[in-house]
């Protein structure tokens, strides 16, 4: 039976993408909650069914409007975010506000109403590994965040364990790995080199760029979330991830290339404070307890069709390229 589903954040990278994938995918409505921040976009939702999906602009700290919303929903998948580390190294407290306050404001709903809770969160909360450590991250290694955001996150990840311990709420977390795809805001390492090229900036990484993210397309994360919410037990963790490890210097090589641009036409910028060397998912569990499996297994190919978007979708991107670079520009990044 079809569902109505709030989705926080919706407005953003991969909230929007989820949405899309839930119009796609299933008969489910959706009310988007979206403060419409900086890192938002109202047109990333075009193009969903007239009808299955309302927009609420609104904040996930009023507690009012959310507890408003909270009673004509079924379930809850919980995006809002300050998302970005560089920005949360400028400045950290709205990601105290937003991913702290933010997340208990919709844990205190979930419990006053019953809610089901599915809450978005990263692989970042564990830190960060060796280049040459064979480990992992699992759903129970020790959480050791490093950034300003990455530590909101992962207090947030405890705030929804604690209430599903103490208050018996209905909750779920997964921990996902660095997505690309469509709809993602340009301050971010892939999308930043993309619309570089496009617009004939030379590319930029930071510091030596031997360090190691695991890609994964928001598709596959979209998917891995609806399989969550439809089967997951209530409680637990799941790992998200597509064995995608790759170095940046390799990443910023491989844009190039697909751009027709000289492999080594980039520039060494400054390293990020604290800069995480490596991560990498071990999504066994999701894989094998709830079947699934990632569709996006070529990271050139679903590189190259980001690169088509970004070719194909500047003025989405455009209005913020100048704002973008000259923020990295005033930290020699
Ligand atoms: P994003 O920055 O692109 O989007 C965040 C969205 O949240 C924006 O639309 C913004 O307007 C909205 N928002 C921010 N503060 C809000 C508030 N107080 N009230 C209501 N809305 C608010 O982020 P993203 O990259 O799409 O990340 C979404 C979620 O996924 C985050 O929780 C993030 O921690 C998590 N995550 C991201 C990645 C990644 O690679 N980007 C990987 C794993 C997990
Ligand atoms: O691992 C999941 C996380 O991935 C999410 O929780 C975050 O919300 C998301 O932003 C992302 O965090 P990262 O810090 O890994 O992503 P970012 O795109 O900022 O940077 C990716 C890597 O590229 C990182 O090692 C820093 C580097 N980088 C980044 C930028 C913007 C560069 O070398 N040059 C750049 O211009």
């Amino acid at each position: 039976m079809a569902r109505r589903l709030l989705v926080t954040g919706g407005a953003g990278f991969i909230g929007s993408n989820f949405v899309h994938h839930v119009m796609e995918h299933t008969d489910d409505h959706v009310v988007v909650l979206d403060k419409l921040t900086y890192a938002s976009n109202k047109a990333s939702l075009e193009g969903c069914p007239t009808g299955r999906v309302e927009l609420v602009v609104g904040d996930i700290t009023d507690a009012p409007l959310v507890d408003e919303l909270f009673e004509n929903v079924d379930a809850v998948v919980h995006y809002a975010a300050e998302s970005h580390n560089d920005n949360s190294l400028d400045n950290p407290r709205p990601f105290l506000d937003t991913n702290i306050v933010g997340t208990y404001t919709l844990l205190e709903a979930a419990r006053r109403h019953g809610r089901r809770f599915h809450h978005i969160s990263t692989d970042e909360v564990y830190g960060d590994l060796e280049l040459d450590d064979p480990a992992r991250f699992t759903e129970t290694t020790p959480y050791n965040p490093s950034s300003p955001y990455s530590s909101t996150k992962a207090g947030s990840d405890l705030l929804v364990r604690a209430w599903v311990r103490s208050f018996g709420v209905e909750a779920t977390i997964s921990n996902c790995s660095n997505n690309y795809g469509p709809y993602q805001h340009i301050e971010k390492f892939i999308p930043r080199q993309i619309t570089n090229v496009i617009r004939g900036i030379r590319p930029k990484l930071y510091g030596t760029g031997e360090n190691v993210r695991d890609w994964i397309h928001a598709e596959d994360h979209s998917a891995a979330v609806l399989t969550i919410l439809d089967r997951g037990v209530m409680g637990e963790t799941y790992l998200i991830g597509a064995d995608g490890e790759k170095d940046n210097k390799t990443v910023i090589e491989l844009i190039l290339t697909l751009m027709g641009q000289d492999a080594g036409a980039y520039d060494h910028v400054k390293d990020r404070p604290g800069h995480d060397l490596r991560y990498a998912i071990d999504s066994t569990k999701l894989r094998t307890e709830l079947g699934w499996a990632p569709k996006y297994v070529d990271f050139e190919a679903g590189l190259s069709a980001a690169v088509d978007w970004y070719r194909a979708n500047e003025a989405w991107w455009a209005p913020s390229k100048d704002g973008v670079e000259a923020f990295y520009a005033s930290k020699g990044q």
